[in-house]
């Protein structure tokens, strides 16, 4: 007998519905402020391979990729990857600093110790709890040894999700196991719906 496809937000129909009927108010439409200031500043990483998890529309992806890192997209729906892919090639960085993967971030292993340094940005709050252990052992296995997991975690408190709740302490718990904290500071020009709420961390790899 044939099973009803489930759509969880496990799955890339779940949230490829949400662009295609616009239901995303999670993009901001433009790069995250925070993440703008921190490349300008004095701590930020020089440029390098870098992969924005889930990278949605691809506002971060164009940043990173004018400051001159190598960076791949990674994001399993399709008008996600459509959306940076459109960025990338009118800014003319496709195929020079502009990368694309559309797949499963938990399934790409053949990227494993590829990558300088990692992005994230309300990835985690998007994912099911149930894997956040999951994800920290990915992140670690996509960065090369001593590589870094640059994050925005938006410390949203929520009954349901996406996004999921997610606290400081549920982070440094998790991240523990895997990395050390370079910094973490609260930014002061988040967006006026997070304010308050975000917290910038650059981890190391163990
Ligand atoms: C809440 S959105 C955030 C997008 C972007 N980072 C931003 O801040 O605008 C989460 C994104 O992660 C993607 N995503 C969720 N689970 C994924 C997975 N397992 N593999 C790849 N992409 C995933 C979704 O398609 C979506 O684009």
């Amino acid at each position: 007998m044939q099973q009803a496809k489930q759509l969880t937000v496990d799955k890339a129909d779940w949230w490829d519905n949400l662009y295609r009927t616009k239901r995303t108010p999670w993009d901001i439409g433009k790069a995250s402020p925070p993440l703008v200031t921190y490349l300008k500043s004095p701590y930020a990483v020089p440029p390098a391979k870098i992969a924005v998890l889930g990278c949605g529309t691809g506002h971060d992806c164009l940043l990173f990729a004018k400051n001159n890192f190598e960076v791949t997209g990674i994001d399993f729906a399709p008008s996600a990857i459509a959306a940076t892919h459109e960025k990338f090639e009118k800014a003319g960085l496709s195929g020079t600093k502009g990368f694309l993967l559309q797949r499963d971030i938990f399934d790409i292993h053949e990227y494993d110790g590829y990558y300088d340094y990692l992005w994230e940005h309300c990835f985690f709050s998007a994912i099911d709890p149930s894997r956040r252990r999951t994800y920290v052992y990915t992140v670690a296995d996509l960065l090369k040894p001593g590589g870094k997991l640059i994050s925005l975690w938006w410390l949203v408190d929520s009954k349901s999700g996406p996004p999921f709740s997610v606290s400081r302490d549920d982070i440094y718990s998790l991240f523990d196991e895997r990395f050390t904290i370079d910094m973490a500071y609260k930014p002061t020009d988040s967006i006026p719906e997070r304010k308050g709420a975000e917290l910038l961390t650059v981890l190391t790899k163990r």
